[in-house]
């Protein structure tokens, strides 16, 4: 088998796998958990589990912090499914794990992804342990997951990002947040590969360009979901300002404990968001 091969067969037996697990709900929504935004997945009724590596195609996880299990339930009554951790391309120079999960979720019936990150501010205003609704990004990895040849199963090989932040489903949150009193920024993510932090000189380099906050994840996944026609909702939570903009060392200890400092915000916001829609 070619590897397109390979990897249809493995969207199709992983999203029969998802299927069974789902026992008759039809989640409309799929959540990727963040860095230090795992606590969501405690939050999930009656939860159906299936580990990443019982999903044929799935990745396979290496970074403290990141589950790799998928769970199917119930948030706030409203039926989902929650992706516990997700492969960066620091680790990897394959695509396929990513794109086998997203492309599963969908074609087990969900419509939109709801992606979560740790980043790192580039504005004093928007500051640590708050979160940003991702209004639109920048792809500074240098790298698409879509290059190579066009899986045509899955989507067009020219596709429009031009609506890759869905604005209907932003105002919704928006309005959540409103609704909530949970403080809500917006503004521009831009991924840089990793697995360094920036430079203060990158740092300012991004400022210049117009975005908000940085990060090494959503991307890629953005890019994949948009692809194969799902709506995409993203909110980062700031865990450390950016690299020369405050005197904190930055590490990844440092990002999994800021996280949890946003983390009881950004529960409430999705429960919230899940609920409205
Ligand atoms: N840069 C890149 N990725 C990050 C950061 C950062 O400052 N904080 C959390 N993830």
């Amino acid at each position: 088998m070619t590897v397109q091969e390979t990897h249809l067969e493995n969207v199709r037996r992983s999203q029969e796998k998802i299927t069974a697990l789902l026992g008759g709900l039809k989640p409309k929504l799929a959540i990727i958990l963040g860095s230090g935004l795992g606590g969501l997945a405690a939050r999930i009724e009656q939860p159906a589990a299936i580990a990443y590596r019982d999903l044929p195609g799935f990745p396979v996880l290496t970074v403290p912090g990141h589950v790799g299990e998928l769970l199917a339930g119930r948030l706030g009554g409203v039926p989902v499914i929650v992706l516990r951790g997700r492969k960066h391309f620091y680790e990897t120079d394959d695509a396929y794990p990513l794109k086998t999960m997203i492309r599963a979720v969908h074609a087990a019936g969900v419509e939109t992804l709801f992606l979560s990150n740790a980043a790192g501010s580039l504005r004093p205003h928007i500051k640590v342990s708050e979160l940003m609704l991702i209004t639109d990004h920048i792809n500074f990895l240098g790298l698409n997951p879509l290059t190579g040849a066009n899986d045509d199963a899955f989507g067009p090989r020219f596709y429009s990002m031009s609506d890759a932040w869905d604005k209907e489903l932003a105002a919704k949150v928006r309005a959540v947040a409103g609704h909530e009193d949970i403080p809500l920024h917006e503004g521009v993510y831009m991924a840089f590969l990793g697995p360094s932090f920036e430079t203060p000189a990158e740092i300012r380099l991004a400022q210049m360009l117009g975005a908000d906050a940085v990060g090494m994840s959503s991307v890629p996944d953005c890019l994949i979901a948009r692809h194969c026609g799902m709506k995409v909702i993203g909110v980062s939570c700031i865990t450390n300002m950016g690299a020369g903009l405050s005197d904190e060392n930055l590490t990844h200890a440092h990002t999994m404990t800021n996280a949890s400092l946003g983390a009881a915000a950004f529960e409430r916001l999705v429960v919230a968001t899940v609920r409205a829609l």
